[in-house]
């Protein structure tokens, strides 16, 4: 008897090919079968029925007792063999065995799946009706800058214009007033990516400057003419803090009759108060680009609190600009007789920089989560 009941352990395979084993469970076997022996089972098999706790376990109990290579299925085999007698005491109680484990069996089963799906149900469940806390995205501070100055420039007037960033050779060198050789086209390091042809307008290079929309602007829609053209320019710099590669400018020209370097200043001191949310100061002095006559640099009163906490202010190169040159004029189809006008081009992603106090330019086109949730 007590080899009939020794355990046998469920070992299984799950999908992550950890073995797991369920709880023992006795064979329930016996060599010889008796109503008393019937009556011992029972005990033995409730204590361990009420033990089950995974389907795992049942299914390991149900195929010891009452499955077809089970105990029982023994104990019919044998009872096959008694005489009428012993069949009549001993099949009425077999019977009643059977009939009751099944349907203890099937009943525990419902129960352990239900018992599985509602475990299932309540950690699978997903409150949709529940605030999740969600991250807002923004804009970047390059685009937030530009947009608020094409408002402040659409409130003057202008229009926003656009173009090509692979531009032929002519555009951004030849028809702004620098031949060929000139050394403006080393000053500004210049990214080629086709320089084989003798002539500049099958060439093409990266636009160092968005001053090719100067020349685009005119030739498409002549004068009068009054827009500015933000956009990525390339200059094949060494990459440090303040300087890449990549970075934004923002063109301005104005053509039309009678404009003048005041017109320029009014213009620039709008835009920069506007920018900064208070009034800013610049002062203009004389410089040099081959696209305009007198060429001028402005810089701006930049005033700031130093480590010591105290108030400062010094003046800070802000853009090249000037009166436009009479051969850029001609070389767009404009006449210098009849109109003048002053064109600008100055470092949107410095301006950037200055407004929020960035001083490492690589963070701009870092994608960094922390540098850019600030803004
Ligand atoms: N294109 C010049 C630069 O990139 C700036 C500039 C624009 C100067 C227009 C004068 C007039 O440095």
């Amino acid at each position: 008897m007590t080899s009939d009941l020794k355990s046998q352990y469920c070992t299984r395979f799950s999908s992550e090919k950890q073995i797991f084993v369920c709880d023992p469970i006795p064979l329930f076997m016996s060599e010889k079968v008796t109503p008393e022996h019937l009556q011992q089972v029972h005990k033995q098999a409730l204590e361990t029925f009420n033990k089950i706790e995974t389907l795992e376990s049942l299914q390991v109990f149900t195929g010891n007792l009452v499955g077809k290579k089970s105990a029982m299925g023994d104990w019919f085999k044998q009872l096959k063999a008694l005489d009428v007698e012993a069949k009549k005491e001993l099949g009425p109680k077999l019977q009643e065995f059977k009939t009751y484990w099944e349907q203890a069996c099937l009943d525990k089963q419902n129960q352990l799946e239900t018992q599985a799906l509602n475990q299932k149900l309540a950690s699978d469940f997903i409150d949709v009706t529940q605030a999740y806390p969600s991250q807002k995205g923004a804009l970047h501070p390059l685009s937030q800058v530009q947009r608020h100055i094409e408002s402040i420039f659409t409130g003057m007037g202008f229009e926003i214009a656009d173009g090509p960033e692979v531009e032929t050779e002519w555009h951004n060198f030849d028809a702004l007033n620098v031949p060929a050789n000139h050394p403006a086209r080393d000053m500004q390091d210049t990214f080629f990516v086709n320089s084989k042809n003798d002539r500049s307008d099958l060439n093409s290079v990266l636009r160092t400057q968005t001053s090719n929309i100067q020349i685009r602007k005119m030739l498409e829609n002549g004068a009068p003419v009054r827009i500015i053209a933000p956009g990525r320019v390339y200059r094949n710099e060494d990459v440090d803090a303040t300087h890449d590669a990549m970075f934004y400018q923002v063109e301005g020209l104005v053509v039309d009759k009678d404009i003048s370097v005041s017109h320029l200043k009014g213009t620039l001191e709008t835009m920069l108060s506007a920018v900064f949310a208070k009034p800013m100061k610049i002062r203009i002095r004389p410089g040099y680009f081959p696209f305009v006559e007198p060429g001028l640099e402005v810089d701006i009163w930049w005033e700031y609190i130093d480590k010591n906490g105290e108030e400062k202010g010094r003046w800070l190169e802000f853009c090249g600009a000037g009166m436009v040159h009479p051969n850029v004029l001609r070389n767009s189809g404009v006449d210098p007789e009849e109109f003048t006008g002053f064109a600008f081009g100055f470092g949107l992603t410095r301006l950037v920089m200055m407004k929020y106090g960035i001083e490492d330019i690589r963070l701009l086109s870092s994608n960094k989560r922390e540098f850019l949730q600030q803004f």
